[in-house]
């Protein structure tokens, strides 16, 4: 993975940059020491090199029995949702139905969602992981009891020990209870890593080993890049992300706009908006995560990004190497006018469209930060992901905020229950 600072450089005093380079390195230092605030939850920072090997075995082989079935219903909100459906999405064909599906439920309160699904699943041959850390929430928690039963009807008390898998607290919570009494597989939620740095916990490697990705490499890639981002070095590329995005902050771009040239990292996206909207946006602080999807969104939100108010900066997540081959063909009638592009691949005039915008959105006064990989493999992604959480760390301790806690989510759960009578 290769970072360049040097589109946003111009919009700062390069002085300031190299200022916070150094507090940046004592903020990294201090997660490495575990000396500042959210201290409890950084087991993140040694996870893939740390995981026992038997813990991996065993989600492998639990993967693989559940892989035995049609469909699998992970359920599950937030960090216990967004990183699995981050990576299998990553890595799912866009058009062609894979041996088992991997579903998602427990992320919304929909009820014709729900209802949708559990009429599908009539006819599915289905297992549900159910993936809730306080084993509380009640998102998950409505879902799971719904489909439970369905589950139970279709298949009989006798199969849910085959078809249930629960990842939860070690002792407490009713997801807990339920593992007890049904005695069921399941996997511990570490006390020590919140929902939204789990994804290369059993968390996320479960659903993922599921869906046929393959979870060493992903882990291989993380535990590199371990090494290589946790450098107290000015050059350490998780340094100058948090750095020059703090930079950015302090002269009023409030707003980051994360974006991306394949669909397949939609997801990844949405992750990653979650790692940094609930690790920064509190005390009445943080840059605002957003995305773009180019091309397709510089039809919607591209008119903004280029002329609208400048208190944005973007971060491309650049893909070097073309997966396919395909290429624009001669056509001796030319009705669309587009043999200027014989012999052009599509995956070269997305790059184009990739530099065009660079250059566009600069000229219109946007700092951009480019973030590059040669591909999307299981390593590239793991490193991504490890990369995403230690900048995210930093980044967050030069704000002056806690990353590792989110006591804004409680607000709105608060109100629900009391309008629910709970
Ligand atoms: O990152 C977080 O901590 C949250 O997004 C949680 O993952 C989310 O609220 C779900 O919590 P739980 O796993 O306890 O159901």
């Amino acid at each position: 993975m290769k970072i360049d600072v040097s589109g946003a450089l111009q919009f700062v005093k390069a002085s300031d940059f190299e200022e916070l380079k150094k507090q940046a390195i004592e903020e990294l230092k201090a997660l490495k020491a575990k000396t500042k605030a959210g201290n409890d939850f950084l087991g993140w920072m040694h996870w893939g090199a740390s995981m026992p090997k038997e813990e991996i075995e065993k989600i492998k082989s639990i993967a693989k029995r559940l892989q035995s079935l049609e469909t699998i219903v992970v359920i599950g909100i937030g960090g216990s949702y967004l990183g699995a459906k981050a990576v299998i999405d990553a890595f799912k064909p866009y058009f062609t139905a894979q041996k088992t599906e991997v579903v998602f439920a427990g992320q919304n309160l929909d009820e014709v969602y729900i209802n949708e699904l559990k009429d599908y699943l009539k006819n599915r041959n289905f297992g549900i992981i159910v993936i809730s850390k306080s084993g509380t929430t009640l998102e998950p928690a409505v879902a799971f009891r719904l489909l439970f039963e369905q589950l139970v009807q279709q298949f009989g008390e006798a199969s849910i020990k085959d078809r249930v898998v629960a990842i939860t607290d070690e002792n407490k919570g009713a997801l807990r209870s339920l593992v007890n009494a049904y005695g069921i597989d399941s996997f511990v939620v570490p006390d020590d890593v919140g929902g939204r740095y789990s994804v290369l916990t059993p968390v996320g490697l479960l659903p993922i080993a599921v869906a046929g990705v393959d979870i060493d490499n992903l882990l291989q890639g993380a535990i590199d890049a371990e090494v290589l981002y946790q450098k107290e070095d000015i050059n350490n590329p998780a340094i100058q992300y948090a750095t020059i995005r703090n930079i950015l902050y302090h002269k009023s771009y409030t707003n980051e706009v994360m974006v991306y040239s394949v669909p397949k990292l939609n997801a990844f996206i949405e992750w990653w908006k979650q790692l940094y909207g609930e690790s920064e946006g509190k005390d009445h602080k943080g840059i605002f995560p957003v995305s773009l999807n180019i091309t397709t969104d510089l039809h919607s939100l591209g008119q903004f990004v280029q002329d609208g108010t400048r208190n944005l900066f973007e971060t491309f997540i650049r893909i070097s190497e073309p997966k396919t081959k395909l290429q624009v063909n001669h056509s001796e009638a030319n009705y669309d006018g587009l043999n200027y592009l014989t012999g052009k691949g599509l995956h070269y005039i997305n790059k184009q469209a990739e530099k065009g915008t660079i250059q566009a959105h600069s000229g219109g006064g946007v700092p951009i930060i480019e973030i590059e990989i040669d591909k999307i493999d299981e390593k590239n992604i793991g490193e991504l992901i490890f990369f995403f959480e230690i900048a995210c760390g930093i980044s967050g301790y030069l704000l002056g905020v806690n990353p590792f806690d989110q006591p804004g989510v409680e607000a709105y759960k608060k109100n629900m229950f009391s309008l629910l009578g709970k």
